[in-house]
């Protein structure tokens, strides 16, 4: 099955590296317009240019925090305006923190909410609109498998991803029958920056012997014998998007090698 993208218009937050970056490549290898946004602005023109060179697809950096409303109406205007309306969103902006919940406080639960819940609840907002009245959309939110199982360390990261979760299956009934679909990735641990930062303040707070054998017991949790990698998760946000996956909505795809089978 080829996927195909020639004519569509994509949005992806978090756009500028990482797991958005490898699905902004997929996306732009078959044909789409892509436009990465991010909090990092310097990084999303980077990678924007970076794409359009390696692909020749019409790309599009942005500046946009997803927790500034503004900034969000803004980003959707400037899609508008330059490529075109949106035909596919991916939320992948956020954060990580790794604390012991006794350890935080409403300042951090503040945070982590505004960037991974209110953040693509607000792209949402501005975006369904839009996409009901032209009767087509894609839809697909990062989550976690921290939210589907829980994890030590990521209370509240995973409390808003699985806010997430609950958000799309909700939208997903309200919106169904206006061409719209909504879907999760709920990914298990890949290599990105994200998770290189902070396997680096792990490795820092635990000594190198001690990290080691984390690493060993981590990799025997994945029966396929590997963490992911960015296009490991990028191909499943692809078939989500797709005309193929027209009668996919509501849906949690896990893409863990295994780790996990909820
Ligand atoms: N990497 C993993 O192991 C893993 C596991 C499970 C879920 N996820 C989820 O997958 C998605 C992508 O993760 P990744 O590993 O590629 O992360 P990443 O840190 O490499 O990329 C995330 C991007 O989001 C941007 N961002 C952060 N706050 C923002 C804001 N307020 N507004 C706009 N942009 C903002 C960052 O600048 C960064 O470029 C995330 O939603 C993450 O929670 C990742």
């Amino acid at each position: 099955m080829e996927l195909e993208f020639t004519g569509k218009t994509v949005l992806i937050t978090g756009g500028a590296r990482g797991i958005g970056f490898a699905s902004a490549t997929l996306f732009a290898r078959a044909g789409a317009s892509v436009a990465l946004a991010d909090i990092n602005g310097d990084l999303a023109h980077a990678s924007a240019a970076r794409l359009a060179k390696e692909t020749g697809a019409r790309t599009l950096g942005i500046k946009a925090d997803v927790t500034s409303e503004g900034d969000v109406a803004g980003m959707v205007e400037s899609v508008c305006k330059q490529l075109a309306p949106v035909d596919v969103f991916v939320s992948s902006a956020a954060i990580l923190d790794d604390k012991l919940f006794i350890e935080s406080d409403l300042k951090d639960w503040r945070q982590m909410i505004d960037v991974c819940l209110f953040g693509p609840m607000l792209c949402m907002r501005a975006l369904l609109p839009q996409m009901m009245e032209r009767k087509y959309g894609r839809i697909v939110c990062l989550a976690s498998d921290s939210a589907r199982l829980g994890q030590a360390r990521l209370s509240y990261y995973a409390a808003a991803k699985a806010g997430v979760i609950a958000l799309v299956k909700s939208v997903a009934q309200e919106v169904g029958k206006s061409g719209v679909t909504l879907n999760v990735v709920s990914p298990g641990a890949t290599n990105t920056e994200l998770r290189q930062e902070r396997e680096a303040r792990m490795q820092a707070h635990m000594g190198e012997e001690k990290y080691q054998r984390r690493v060993a017991t981590v990799l025997k949790m994945y029966p396929t014998g590997r963490i992911g990698e960015p296009a490991d998760i990028a191909n499943a946000i692809c078939f989500l998007a797709s005309e193929q996956a027209g009668w996919v909505t509501g849906q949690v795809l896990s893409v863990n090698g295994g780790f996990a089978m909820p």
